[in-house]
This record gives structure tokens, sequence and C-alpha cells, in this order.
């Protein structure tokens, strides 16, 4: 039984391997890629979406969604980003860990007409079965499309959304970037009454991916396991030198993550039912304030506080054999 998919992507280096890997495994329909301004501006984290699916040769269409944040840009002035995601490569260059336009060929295919909000509104009030969204990026499109149509809830399966930190963050003292950078989007999608999966930097930083893995998909040798290596390889020597995780040379992969848990959900652990606010200002802004006591009211998200690493390189490498 495959499971429809809807994956919404700030493309980026992790955002790429999600695509891929939800494009391979045969246990996901994707049924679209919408696109959100986050790693890159919207016209980049477009133009990386479309380069990966000329890479697979692939026919799901891409919808281009929000190039703004709800109203983190037009307020007063708010707490910036101190976490630094570059590194020195061997050549003594710096680099990102994502690069502004994938090592891809220019697309030659362009995103369908309709902007991803008002997509996810006809699609999702006219499906005829339940779909999956998988949110890898700032929440904005969904916050809209939410904010256009509250009933789109009554279609959705599950949100499974990779961001948020408990005890790690990595976009300023007390926030995950996807979170940080549209919080009061990201509020609106944890009350929106769906059945809500997060997956944060708690259980990607343990679902690391090694160079072992990354060697592995360079033996597989087709053009997608090459590509994946790469950025699996931009990743390793970024989190090395600026983020470094409890084993050395690896990476967190954090949005495939969130696709391999729909294939094997053994693949989160730790996983609890709690009641997960966000802080909209202040030095914690974006901060995913997860409530764990005994006794809560307004429980809203099931947080995976941990991953398992092994499980989750079986099935990311297998899609690509
Ligand atoms: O904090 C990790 C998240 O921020 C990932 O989705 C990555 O792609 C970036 O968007
Ligand atoms: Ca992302």
């Amino acid at each position: 039984m495959t499971r429809k998919v809807i994956l919404d992507v700030d493309t980026g280096s992790d955002d790429a391997c999600a695509i891929l890997l939800a494009y391979l495994r045969p246990e996901i329909d994707l049924v679209a890629v919408c696109t959100v301004k986050g790693n890159q501006p919207i016209e980049n984290t477009t133009e990386n979406t479309l380069r990966v699916r000329d890479l697979l040769k692939a026919d799901f269409p891409v919808y281009r969604g929000c190039s703004g944040s709800l109203v983190k840009t037009t307020v007063y002035p708010r707490i910036q980003r101190t976490q630094n995601a570059d590194a020195i490569d061997a050549n003594g260059e710096k680099v990102h860990i994502h690069t502004p336009l994938l090592p891809l060929p220019a697309s030659t295919r362009k995103e369908e007409d309709i902007p991803a909000p008002i997509f996810y509104v006809n699609y999702l009030m006219n499906a005829k079965e339940p779909v999956t969204l998988v949110p890898v990026g700032p929440l904005t499109n969904l916050a809209v499309a939410l904010t256009i149509e509250p009933e789109i809830v009554k279609n959705i399966e599950e949100i499974v959304i990779m961001g948020g930190g408990w005890n790690i963050t990595n976009a300023t003292i007390a926030s995950e970037f996807n979170i940080y950078d549209d919080p009061e989007a990201a509020q609106k999608v944890l009350h929106c009454g769906a059945k809500i999966t997060m997956v944060p930097l708690d259980a990607t930083h343990t679902a690391y991916i090694s160079q072992e893995d990354s060697d592995e998909l360079k033996r597989i040798n087709t053009p997608a396991s090459l590509f994946a290596a790469s950025q699996l390889d931009l990743r390793i020597l970024v989190h090395d030198q600026a983020q470094p995780l409890e084993v050395p040379h690896t990476c967190a992969l954090h949005d495939p993550l969130c696709i391999a848990y729909l294939i094997d959900p053994d693949v989160l652990q730790d996983v609890k039912f709690c009641n997960v606010e966000v802080s909209l200002g202040g030095v914690t802004e974006g901060q995913t304030v997860v409530d764990q006591r005994a006794i809560q009211e307004n429980r809203n998200v099931y947080f995976a506080f941990r991953g398992d690493h092994e499980k989750f390189a079986k099935i990311f490498i297998d899609a690509f054999r």
C-alpha cells in the first residue's frame, strides 16, 4: 500500500535528498512538491527542486510557494540567526551547507502556474483519499493554505514536520532553523487539528549518516546516488567543522528522516505525545517549547526525541540500489 505524500521543501542539500528518497522508494507515491523560501530565496529553492526532478527524469508537479514569512520580516527587527553552517574545503575554499544552486544542470521544465498554498487548498478539498504532508522547510505555505481554508485538515492523514529542537538548536540559542524562519506559521500549523509528528534536531542528530554511507552511495554509482553522495560529503564537512555530532565524520540528514519515518516508523525513537508551543518573540523566538509533564492538556504533537541511525542509513541507501 503506497502512501500519498506532498513534500514542501526549501531545497537545500538535505531537501534534495528527501525528494530523491521519496521518489525512489516504492512505498511512497509522491503527489507533488511545493517550494518555499528558507535555506535560499524562493527562486533558488524552486530552481533546485526542478533540477532534482530532472535528475530523476520524474513527472511530479512542482508548485512555487511563499517568498517571505507571515510576519517575521515585516515587524520590528527580530532575533538574528547566529549559527554558522560554513566550512573550509580541501582547496581552502569557504563552502556553505546549502549551495545557492545545486551542482546539477539548469532545469529544463518549469513549475506549475498555481502558487503552492492555492494548490494545497484545491488538492486537499477535492482529495479522494487522505494525504500525508511532509513540510521540511519553513511552514509558511501550509499556514497560508490553512488561513484560506481551515477545512483542508479533513483530508490530511498526518503532517510530518522536520523542525524544532528540545536539547539541540541550530539557528539561535533557542531555535531550529525551519521554525525560527517563520515562528507564527509553525504555531498555526501545530494547532490546525491534524495529526502532527515532529522530527526535531534531537532525532536528526542521533540518526546520523556517515562517511561510509556516502562511500556506499559512490559504489552504487548511478547519477542519483553520486549526487546524493556529493551532498552528504558537503554536509559531513560542514558538520565536522561547524556543528559536530556525537560521531566524527557524520552528518545530520534532517529532511529525508521524515520520509524514512513513513517507510519504517521505528526509525524514530522515544516519541512522546506532548503539548508543543512555539515562542514568538524575545531571546527564545522560534523555540519549540515541549511540555513533558505527566498531566498535560492540549497535547498536539508526537515529538521524536531520538532517531535510529542504522535503520535510517539502510532505508536511505537501499532507495538507490
Ligand atoms: O534545521 C534543519 C532544517 O533547516 C532542514 O530542513 C534544512 O534543510 C534547513 O531547512
Ligand atoms: Ca529543508
